[in-house]
């Protein structure tokens, strides 16, 4: 890093640098051109967040650093809408669309005016308020009322400018979509799926689920994308001086203040031009790369909004037409049966090929036994199968009069499709499931997924496909396993597969597995893959019991005692540890060297009494071991200042709110350095 002898010269380089970056991801996310490699970029971006961070005071509020996320959100505030946000009606008939153009243009009484056709983007509204051409605020819609603030997930969004360019109003707010574009999120949902989390359902939860993720870093690695789709301007004159009169020309300026607009957008002079815009992207949204679910028609001149009016909830002047769900009829041709990571069996429908939605589909979920039964399934049965805005075919019923006669009822498989032991149904559940943990290999290929994954061992270089080879070879049945092996056994293994080990990738595993015996105790009860203990429930255990013998010695009134186990939880760790083979595994894992013991035992206990809100970037710690060390030394540490607060710990880059917050209520601010000094370096 070049060094900077003076101050101004910092200030200078960072602006320089937050123009140059700002340029580039404009470029890069609006006009999809790389004007630098993503090296230099890398590297531009590295130079900025160093500068930043050793002159925090010229960081700017909308830096592009901060699209990289690192603020964690304890709770999301709830603020008022400054307008509220209103929904459109809406339709799935064509009729009552031919309806509101009759009506419009006859409350308009002979006046000329347009339409503008665009996307109903499949997603998550939210309001953007810009002062200055600076984004000051990003809001949820709620209730319409009252939404959550999300300005820090917000702010990691590319399309999401964070500093407007030309002829912006001072004072406005920009409203649109957050949507999960398809690709991205079938690829976060694999990583998902090998990290051993919940897959989300569809883009929506997911674009959804990311704006409320604490952690705004992780909300940057979701690859959102933000569709504008209203802008709305305090004052009349404004739009009148700055000639934004019409909703297209206001988008067209959207653009060029910054904003990702979508192209798919027409001026429609008469129901016809409307007619063909919806059928037409009634057949093409399977092309888009992102889900929608209908199309919005506006009155285009925003100067007949308000002649047009409001009712009770929606606007007059617009209206949604919604797309209805696809549906074809295929004879079922097999069941076949899945077994998942966990047990679960799973019928699957072989269907008949059949076109739908911009895909061929051969195959679709039936749940489960209980879904089986409801529907009355017989061999051959004609299925109705359903694609509605999302990418996954649905079954949705059976076509009886098709029925072929004679046809015997589906019946359900009673031993496991994988290893042949009986399946169970637990009293109350809709499906069946293997009880056979230890020996069934899907589910064991998912324990080791599990114990490999990020936030339980962190064995990086194992992946699903190189574990299924070790699995395959016969050298790894069980997590204790993996400490056994042998260099040997690595190397030429899965020759022809993209999975496959040579020399250095042998060593690489074995690194890998040898570093995680430094890993803390908590996440190795996490790994064990104990059924309900989560992250949490597995650090809630560790701290209270401190070793492993204690904890297998707990009887389920003494786990129960745990803070938040409740008795469903304390059975299943008490079930786990009484079967001789987990106690065998836990047993490998401790010769193994693997830790056993609670380490974040009490340092000192400097800080008792104390508690603690950490905001920033530290320069000796990462966040979260800033916060194991405030417990550490007696500590506690909380998400929000408030009147029990002792301290802020603070370090570079910090929320603005938060120190606004703690000046407000009088809380001291400690610095990193301060902070080391207290707990004796
Ligand atoms: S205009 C006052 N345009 O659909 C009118 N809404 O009930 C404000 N939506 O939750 C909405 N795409 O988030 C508008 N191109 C689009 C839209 C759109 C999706 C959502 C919107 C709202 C719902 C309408």
């Amino acid at each position: 890093m070049t060094e900077y002898t003076t101050p101004q010269d910092a200030q200078r380089r960072i602006s320089e640098l937050t123009e140059l970056i700002d340029r580039y991801n404009h470029e890069y996310y609006m006009n999809d051109r790389s004007l630098v490699s993503d090296y230099e970029f890398d590297a531009l971006l590295r130079e900025l967040i160093d500068l930043e961070h050793s002159f925090p005071q010229y960081a700017l509020p909308t830096s592009p650093s901060r699209r990289v996320g690192g603020e964690v959100n304890k709770t999301f505030q709830q603020v008022q809408h400054r307008f509220p946000m209103l929904s459109l009606g809406n339709t799935y008939s064509i009729e009552e669309i031919e309806d509101f153009e009759a009506r419009t243009r006859k409350l308009l009484d002979g006046t000329e005016f347009s339409y503008t056709c665009e996307l109903k983007y499949d997603g998550v509204a939210i309001g953007l308020s810009y002062r200055q051409g600076e984004l000051v605020q990003a809001v949820t819609r709620g209730n319409g009322m009252v939404g959550d603030d999300i300005t820090t997930n917000a702010r990691t969004i590319p399309t999401i400018p964070l500093r407007l360019q030309g002829d912006y109003p001072q004072d406005f707010e920009v409203r649109g979509e957050v949507v999960y574009p398809f690709e991205a999120f079938e690829a976060m949902n694999r990583q998902r799926e090998a990290d051993g989390d919940e897959p989300f359902a569809n883009p929506r939860n997911a674009a959804s689920g990311s704006l409320k993720l604490q952690d705004s870093a992780e909300c940057a690695k979701r690859k959102l994308l933000f569709c504008a789709y209203f802008v709305m301007i305090p004052g009349e004159e404004d739009y009148t001086a700055m000639a934004l009169d019409t909703h297209y020309r206001r988008l067209e300026a959207a653009k060029r203040w910054g904003f990702k607009v979508q192209p798919y957008i027409k001026e429609c002079r008469n129901i016809d031009d409307i007619r063909f815009f919806i059928d037409f992207w009634d057949k093409e949204r399977w092309n888009l790369p992102y889900g929608i679910d209908g199309v919005v028609i506006k009155v285009n001149q925003t100067t007949l909004w308000d002649r047009l009016g409001t009712t009770a909830k929606s606007p007059r002047w617009a209206i949604a037409y919604k797309f209805k769900a696809q549906q074809v009829c295929t004879p079922l041709e097999s069941v076949s049966y899945q077994v998942g990571r966990t047990g679960v069996v799973t019928p699957v429908a072989n269907m008949r090929p059949v076109w739908l939605g911009g895909t061929t589909v051969r195959r679709a979920t039936l749940n489960n036994a209980d879904f089986i039964t409801k529907m009355d399934l017989h061999d051959g049965d004609s299925l109705l199968v359903e694609k509605g805005g999302e990418i996954i075919p649905k079954i949705v019923g059976v076509d009886l009069s098709r029925r072929i006669p004679g046809a015997h009822s589906v019946r359900f498989v009673t031993l496991c499709p994988e290893c042949g032991t009986p399946l169970v149904r637990a009293e109350g559940e809709a499906g069946y499931y293997c009880p056979n943990q230890d020996g069934c290999p899907p589910q064991l290929l998912g324990h080791l997924e599990h114990f490999v994954s990020r936030k339980a061992m962190d064995i990086d270089t194992l992946g699903s496909e190189r574990l299924r080879l070790l699995y395959d070879a016969g050298f790894v049945h069980n997590v204790a396993d993996l400490y056994d092996l042998r260099k040997e056994q690595l190397v030429g293994l899965g020759a022809d597969s993209a999975a496959s080990i040579q020399e250095r990738g042998a060593d690489n595993i074995l690194r890998a597995i040898d570093q995680s015996r430094k890993v803390p105790f908590e996440r190795v009860l996490y790994a064990l893959g104990i059924r309900y203990v989560g992250e949490v429930g597995a650090k809630k255990l560790a701290r209270y019991f401190g070793d492993i013998d204690a904890l297998m010695a707990a009887n389920i009134m003494e786990l129960a005692m745990v803070d938040d186990v409740g008795e469903v939880t304390a059975r299943a760790v008490y079930d786990y540890f009484a079967s001789p083979t987990h106690r065998d595994i836990v047993h490998r894992l401790c010769v193994a060297g693997l830790q056993m013991h609670w380490s974040a035992a009490m340092v000192s206990h400097q800080l008792e009494g104390m508690t603690i809100v950490v905001s920033g970037v530290f320069s000796h710690f990462s966040r979260d071991e800033i916060k194991a060390s405030i417990e550490q030394h007696g500590g506690k540490v909380s998400g929000s200042i408030s009147g029990k607060t002792t301290y802020l710990l603070a370090g570079a880059k910090m929320g603005p709110e938060k120190l606004k917050k703690a000046e407000k209520m009088a809380v001291p601010i400690l610095s990193e350095e301060e902070y080391l000094h207290m707990i004796g370096g």
